[in-house]
């Protein structure tokens, strides 16, 4: 999975170009990502369902990495958008994205959302309640137009994932119960200002195993067969996203395991396949750069203290989520084992625990797997500006994201009279 980099004389290097030469020029904590990794796992998704009847759309969920470079690349490559906000679709159209790609995702789309996304001209609304659906057919006879919709099933299927990521069980608060899906499809029927168009699912993130796709999909078919019988033909089937990668030493199927499962199941079906993956696209293809500020020893722990905290990558604190961390230029000197924290006022700061690490205070390390909801869920906590991204290029590192300057942290505040 951190085959974006590479240890070539006694350092690591991201393609052609040494970590510690992209600290000196953009400073730390820096994320640094690889244009070669990017393409080609995008390109690997696709290849892996070439033998389908015709080519799926791939849908990168924005969320996970929403950097425009990023959207643009993708776009580049004939990429749609999964998005869950009208921000997301704002950046979707800066980076050059075609509106009519892009699927909007999410239990609470506003009205303003609704309208925006609609003037854009969407691909499709996946729907997750009847309200959404009744305020969706309001707002689209307001402008004139007609809404194209999906709805989202719950497939009722467990992920075996986090707790937190997991979104395809009946507890949780996605998408409409398998129970109820026929009588949101005729809801639906019965709108004109609503065109059905498809039929969707996402059972969580970083899911590991092929099985809950599998009856997630068994399950998402019997729907479209009972559709059918109604007289409800669909367009397209959206399996969502969420295969998972490897951090640690999970073992999430192939691509090619995955499609060829899917495919298989999915058969001869005349509608077009949709994903909507993030993190397998984009986690692997991203690392943290950091640098040691201190070495403090302690009687039950030693901490590494870092220029990076969990304001920059959140995963650790909120998942409780393993990273991999690299020492730039090992040294050959005794390993100790730390905990990487960052300077936060929180015992929850913390970025790996219990590490064996030789390093010295300025040594840089780099987090690694950290392309996906790292930067997309950084904060400004404890006034702290947010990292400064570089996409590198072979040779080129391209700044793809300035580092925040502390004034702008308050530029929208103000003083009382
Ligand atoms: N589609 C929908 C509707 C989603 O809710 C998500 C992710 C995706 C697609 C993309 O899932 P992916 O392929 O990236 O697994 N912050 C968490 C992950 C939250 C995922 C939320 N939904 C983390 O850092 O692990």
């Amino acid at each position: 999975m951190d085959a974006m980099h590479s240890l070539r004389g006694g350092e690591l290097h991201v393609d052609e170009v040494p970590l510690s030469a992209i600290a000196e020029r953009f400073g730390t904590p820096t994320y640094v990502y690889s244009r070669a990794m990017l393409e080609s796992r995008f390109r690997a998704f696709g290849a892996a369902f070439a033998s389908a009847a015709q080519p799926p759309l791939v849908c990168y969920a924005v969320k996970a990495n929403p950097n425009l470079a990023i959207l643009n690349l993708f776009a580049r490559l004939g990429s749609g958008f999964d998005i869950v906000s009208g921000g997301e679709l704002a950046r979707v159209i800066a980076a050059g994205g075609d509106p009519g790609r892009t699927v909007f995702s999410g239990v609470g789309k506003s009205e303003a959302e609704m309208r925006m996304a609609l003037e854009a001209g969407i691909l499709c609304f996946n729907i997750e309640s009847i309200p959404e659906l009744e305020r969706l057919a309001r707002v689209a006879r307001g402008c004139g137009r007609v809404a194209p919709v999906s709805i989202r099933v719950n497939p009722d299927v467990d992920p075996r994932t986090h707790p937190y990521i997991s979104t395809g069980l009946e507890a949780n608060k996605f998408g409409v119960s398998h129970r109820d899906v026929l009588a949101l499809y005729r809801a639906a029927r019965a709108l004109d200002s609503v065109r059905i168009t498809g039929i969707d699912c996402h059972i969580g993130s970083q899911i590991t195993e092929i099985g809950p796709y599998a009856d997630a999909l068994a399950r998402v078919l019997d729907m479209v067969d009972g559709l059918r019988a109604e007289g409800i033909e669909l367009e397209h089937i959206d399996l969502g996203g969420g295969l998972g990668i490897r951090y640690d030493d999970e073992t999430p199927p192939s691509i090619d395991e995955y499609a060829k499962a899917l495919l298989s199941a999915y058969g001869t079906r005349p509608q077009r396949l949709v994903f909507e993956p993030g993190r397998w696209l984009v986690g692997g293809a991203g690392l943290l750069l950091t640098r040691v500020e201190y070495l403090k020893p302690g009687a039950t722990r030693n901490f590494a203290i870092v220029d990076a905290a969990m304001n920059d990558l959140m995963r650790p604190s909120l998942y409780e989520a393993w990273h991999p961390v690299h020492e730039v230029c090992p040294r050959q000197s005794t390993a100790h084992r730390y905990d990487v924290v960052g300077p936060v006022c929180e015992s929850g700061d913390w970025l790996a625990r219990d590490r064996e690490l030789a390093i010295e205070p300025g040594d840089l390390l780099a987090i690694g797997a950290a392309g996906a909801y790292g930067m997309s869920m950084s904060s400004n906590y404890n006034t702290r500006p947010r990292a400064a991204e570089v996409v590198i290029d072979g040779s080129a590192m391209h700044e793809v994201r300035a580092r925040e300057d502390i004034a702008d942290l308050y530029a929208h505040e103000s003083l009382l009279p």
